[in-house]
């Protein structure tokens, strides 16, 4: 059991916060309820007391309160601050160090991780102000769960609302869990499709969902490692804490990882990138009276581009790895593709079946390795991301990256 204090501040969607302390005390842990002045004003201390059985502080110089539970006492004691829901005005404050209240106090004093679930007006969440005080906060190593799209209590609709309760449960679960086996390493992680546009309305897509990808960089996230996510457009959340690039096409992601690939110990391209992209027409195509024929070039292979970096020399020090979606012949094709891609993993996936890999919430692979070839039995997305990120932790421990070059074997 953890000791949670939970900020809430006042916002419209203060009253989500009770359903965060419901499920952090359902997970088993002990919660003690931090309110700014403000926040009282939309959802009474008294629920919040009634759930997590303690008095909740919403005065920081009230009687009594220095004896047992002063911020300085709490500061020491807890093991997360999770404030939820964060308004642009604590985000100011916590950015600037100003200590006006109890909360302020609580997040100087305390050492403890920090998660902050923002909630505001989607302007306000995109003002050059708030951007300054999230980037200050997130080179701090404060982790955020970003708020979601959907209509705002303000009648405008955009990004701004906080995130839903569970998924704020689960990052903190997921920070508090945490260890420190890859603190030191940098990892960059592709998920998610890519779209390649045909027109200014149309697109190629695939049924990714990123879930494999961003399971992977959660997974590296909750080791201790500094991890940049760079996603294809997809429908989930990213992991808290983690740099993300949003991309869209297998042009932009390529852009994103070959610039960042020399500073990362590890690289791992779960995204499902297009093969062949169309050549994208600048005005919307009409319909005429026959077929449409779709002329569609070759993209560039970025995990066979690593390949041949590392190859030539340039990532001495970057450990690869690839994914190879198959529908028949899977572990011969997984050892063909690491061997001409020249990289040291490939997690090979079964795609015939519907109830793993793509768009699927489990997984089966096999990891296939110069070395060997190891199955991972049917199991959650989040439980395979751990067993290759296992393999690849025992590689990094081993010999160090095979020099394979691509094309050419190595083995
Ligand atoms: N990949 C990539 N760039 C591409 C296509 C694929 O970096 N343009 C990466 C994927 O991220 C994955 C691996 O290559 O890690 C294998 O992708 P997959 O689609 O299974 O195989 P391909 O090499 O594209 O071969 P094919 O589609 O012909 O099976």
């Amino acid at each position: 059991m953890s000791q949670i204090a939970l900020g809430v501040t006042g916002g419209i969607g203060a009253y989500k916060a009770v359903e965060v302390a419901r499920g952090l005390q359902k997970a088993g842990h002990d919660v003690v309820v931090v309110m700014t002045r403000a926040a009282t004003k939309f959802v009474g201390p008294l629920t919040f007391e009634a759930i997590t059985r303690h008095r909740v502080i919403t005065r920081p110089f009230e009687p009594g309160a220095n004896a047992d539970i002063g911020h300085i006492a709490l500061a020491s004691s807890i093991d997360l601050l999770l404030v939820a829901l964060a308004t642009a005005n604590i985000l100011g404050k916590f950015a600037s160090g100003i200590a006006d209240d109890f909360l302020t106090s609580l997040y100087l004093a305390t050492t403890a991780p920090v998660l902050v679930a923002p909630a505001m007006n989607s302007n306000m969440w995109a003002h050059e102000a708030v951007r300054r005080n999230v980037e200050t906060l997130g080179a701090r190593g404060v982790s955020f769960v970003e708020p979601g799209d959907g209509f705002l209590a303000c009648g405008w609709t955009g990004k701004g609302r906080l995130a839903e309760p569970d998924a704020i449960v689960a990052a903190a679960g997921r920070l508090l869990q945490r260890d420190r086996s890859w603190a030191g390493r940098r990892v960059l992680v592709s998920a998610g499709p890519t779209c390649e546009d045909i027109d200014p309305v149309r697109y190629v897509g695939n049924r990714s969902s990123g879930r494999m990808g961003y399971a992977v960089a959660a997974e590296a996230q909750r080791r201790g490692a500094s991890v940049t996510l760079v996603s294809g457009p997809v429908a989930i959340e990213p992991p808290a804490g983690v740099d993300l690039v949003r991309v869209r096409s297998a042009a932009e992601m390529r852009e994103a990882i070959l610039p960042r690939a020399a500073a990362s110990d590890v690289v791992v391209m779960a995204a499902a990138v297009a093969d062949y992209a169309p050549v994208k027409a600048a005005q919307k195509i009409t319909k005429g009276g026959g077929d449409l024929v779709l002329r569609m070039a070759r993209t560039h292979d970025i995990l066979a581009d690593l390949g041949a970096m590392r190859a030539a020399g340039a990532l001495p020090r970057t450990l690869l790895a690839g994914f190879a979606a198959e529908t028949e012949d899977v572990v011969p094709r997984a050892r063909e593709k690491r061997r001409a891609k020249g990289v040291d993993l490939i997690v090979a996936n079964d795609v015939s079946r519907a109830d793993r890999g793509f768009d699927a919430d489990q997984n089966a692979a096999t990891l296939v390795t110069a070395g060997d070839e190891r199955e991972v039995t049917l199991r959650s997305k989040a439980d395979v991301a751990r067993a290759i990120l296992d393999r690849i932790d025992e590689l990094m421990r081993g010999a160090g990256p095979a020099p394979a070059a691509a094309g050419g074997g190595g083995d």
